[in-house]
């Protein structure tokens, strides 16, 4: 599997935070027990992990724009390219100790996505891909699952909580999916769990309310495994929207066509 010079550097930043965000985590674990827990411990994780990736990513192309999740957005000088990147998602499965959590880096050019990497170094799983190159985790080619029907399939979806989306909504969502579907998973990190719809481990996966750096990478991810996404009405207003909807063709549409569905009555 050859990867471009971007790629690498994104790997290289990717891998780079990961090791940190590792060191933090085992910390994190002990902290389990105690009665402060570790909340700021994990703040400061966050951000000692965007620091890393930002400097990374702006030493190998100074002129690029940055938008990151923990930091001031930097428009760059070079108006086609953005990194966008989240240096620590799935921060409240981070906070409990439980190891699904990943560093996500996206580039886009010119308003598309081209590159993306994300990487849990808590199951050291690198998942790339670069457009026209595939996607990959470690060195394994990916493909979205061939499932045609949701009675088949099993569906990611981030749950709304306190503070965070419609509430409401969501539960109307559900109500149609879980009705449909062979299963139904929330594991707590978007671009983890776009990546698993890249590997065809998820056979789709919804969630609204989103921001950028949450997305941004499994955009490549599904595309270049053979997937689709779109927002809810299977537009390309994803970032706009902060909802996305991803699958192979089949279920990415059942499962917009089923979500969309009107409010049951009674
Ligand atoms: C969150 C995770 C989670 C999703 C939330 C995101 P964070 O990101 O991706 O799965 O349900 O909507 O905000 O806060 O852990 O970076
Ligand atoms: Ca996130
Ligand atoms: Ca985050």
């Amino acid at each position: 599997m050859a990867r471009s010079a971007l790629l690498n550097v994104m790997v290289q930043a990717a891998l780079k935070a990961g090791k940190s965000l590792s060191r933090d985590f085992g910390e994190v674990q002990n902290l389990q027990v105690s009665l402060k827990g570790p909340g700021n411990y994990v703040s400061q994780a966050d951000r000692k992990a965007e620091k890393i990736v930002r400097e990374e990513l702006l030493k190998a192309r100074p002129t690029y724009g940055f938008l990151g999740e923990e930091s001031e957005e930097i428009k760059g000088t070079d108006g086609s390219h953005r990194w966008i990147v989240d240096p620590l998602d799935g921060t409240t499965n981070f906070l409990h100790g439980i190891p699904q959590f990943a560093v996500s880096i996206g580039l886009e050019r010119g308003g598309e996505m081209v590159a993306g990497v994300i990487y849990n170094p808590a199951s050291d799983e690198l998942f790339t891909a670069e457009r026209g190159g595939g996607a990959y985790v470690n060195d394994r080619r990916l493909r979205v699952s061939a499932r045609k029907s949701l009675s088949d399939a099993v569906i990611g979806c981030g749950m709304p909580h306190l503070g965070h989306g419609m509430h409401g909504r969501y539960l109307i969502q559900l109500r149609h999916v879980m009705g449909e579907a062979a299963g139904l998973r929330s594991l707590g990190a978007a671009s983890l769990d776009l990546a698993f719809v890249a590997a065809g481990r998820m056979d789709g996966f919804w969630e609204e309310g989103l921001s950028p750096w949450d997305m941004a990478a499994g955009i490549v991810m599904i595309r270049e495994a053979g997937g689709f996404s779109s927002d809810m009405d299977g537009g390309a207003d994803i970032f706009g929207s902060g909802t996305i909807v991803a699958g192979n063709e089949h279920i990415h549409k059942a499962l917009r066509d089923v979500a969309n569905r009107p409010v049951p009555k009674g």
